[in-house]
């Protein structure tokens, strides 16, 4: 992690804000956003890879490799074209460079330092975990942007946790899951019930029309102290509920009853959870009273409002992005690239993309 000069290429001429490219590609989305230093969203585009994955029932981290590496540059010029910028009217290149899947990594970080060296702008290699912690700090989601600190509830299909966000750069995990990650709980109930993938949205979809009640799964760690959360027990509830409805009796019905038990499930949990976090919050930051929730699952509807619930009964206020930057974009890595400049701070263009990179590894 090197610090350069872009702390003073970042102003323009007049000391107007100069916007960022960020790139996305540490999953399934082919990503890219121009943003500029007031948070104004100039252009974005979401490639999803979702038809070619969906025949394997999951990401392919070959295939979407191979399709980044298509895609990505036509891509980034659309929408340079649709911001209406030329390059050296930027501050930098952002790209997410971990955690993800390697093969994508690789494709996004190279190509956003091929664009940076050959237009002689700085670089930023990304967290994609801080990208989601930090979209919540878009001027226009709280007034300003959220301030620090704040609590975060990080719920992907590849991570859960609870995080205070005291600085750029700067996270002290509360807890977090000690097996599955929320969402691919979902993606893999989904599985179970023979629904699409990705999971989330179609369990959320077939749960409206079930009945909770009819399948009590277990809460597993409700009123435990700390937030850790464990899903691994909730699944094979699940599992065990469809094996013993058995083939012939199974009806959209029980499905759907299924479907709407686990989210409930989850749900409570989830709840249980964040406000055991809240209170470690006020406990450290005793004038906190932010909660953010992000990550795909932020955009399931009835997790929205149960975390809302739970954070107003606590004196918090939950803010969540709208749900097209819940899940991965371009948007939250171009403004993590923009906070991360506007501290003078850059990447080394010997940085390498990390399938693994904790937030808690993260130096600002
Ligand atoms: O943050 P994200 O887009 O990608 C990762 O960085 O993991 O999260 C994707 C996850 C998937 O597991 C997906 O099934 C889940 O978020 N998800 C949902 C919903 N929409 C997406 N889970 C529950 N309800 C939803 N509506
Ligand atoms: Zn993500």
């Amino acid at each position: 992690m090197g610090q350069d000069n872009a702390g003073r290429q970042w102003r323009g001429m007049k000391g107007a804000m100069k916007p960022v490219l960020g790139i996305e590609t540490s999953c399934d989305e082919t990503a890219t956003a121009v943003v500029d230093g007031d948070g104004r969203i100039l252009a974005e585009a979401v490639l999803s890879q979702l038809s070619e994955h969906a025949p394997f029932g999951g990401v392919v981290p070959e295939i979407a490799a191979r399709s980044h590496l298509r895609y990505l540059s036509g891509q980034v010029r659309r929408t340079m074209a649709t911001a209406g910028i030329g390059y050296q009217d930027l501050a930098g290149v952002a790209a997410s460079a971990g955690p993800g899947l390697i093969g994508g990594l690789i494709v996004g970080c190279q190509f956003g330092k091929g664009v940076a060296i050959a237009n002689r702008l700085p670089f930023v290699a990304v967290n994609h975990l801080e990208a989601h912690a930090l979209t919540a700090r878009l001027p226009g989601l709280v007034e300003g942007g959220a301030p620090f600190p704040y609590l975060l509830f990080l719920l992907s299909g590849g991570h859960s946790q609870c995080v205070a966000v005291t600085e750029v750069g700067r996270h002290i995990r509360l807890g977090g899951t000690v097996d599955d990650a929320v969402g691919e709980a979902f993606d893999k109930v989904a599985k179970l019930l023979g629904l699409d993938w990705p999971g989330g949205p179609a369990v959320e979809k077939l749960a409206e029309e079930g009945d909770p009640s009819r399948y009590p799964f277990p809460r597993p760690m409700m009123r435990r102290p700390g937030c850790d959360l464990s899903l691994s027990g909730l699944k094979t509830a699940v599992s065990q509920a469809v094996m013993r409805i058995g083939g012939a009796a199974q009806t959209r019905q029980h499905y759907a009853d299924i479907a709407a038990g686990f989210q409930q499930a989850v749900v409570d949990v989830l709840t249980d959870r964040a406000g055991h976090a809240m209170e470690m919050m006020r406990d450290r930051f005793p004038k906190s009273g932010l909660l953010v929730v992000a990550g795909g699952v932020a955009s399931n509807a009835q997790v929205r409002r149960a975390l809302s619930e739970a954070a107003r009964s606590r004196g918090f206020v939950m803010v969540a992005p709208p749900v097209r930057l819940c899940s991965d974009n371009a948007v939250m890595v171009a403004w993590a690239g923009l906070e991360r400049l506007r501290r003078g701070i850059s990447d080394d263009m010997s940085v390498a993309a990390q399938p693994r990179w904790p937030l808690e590894a993260l130096a600002s």
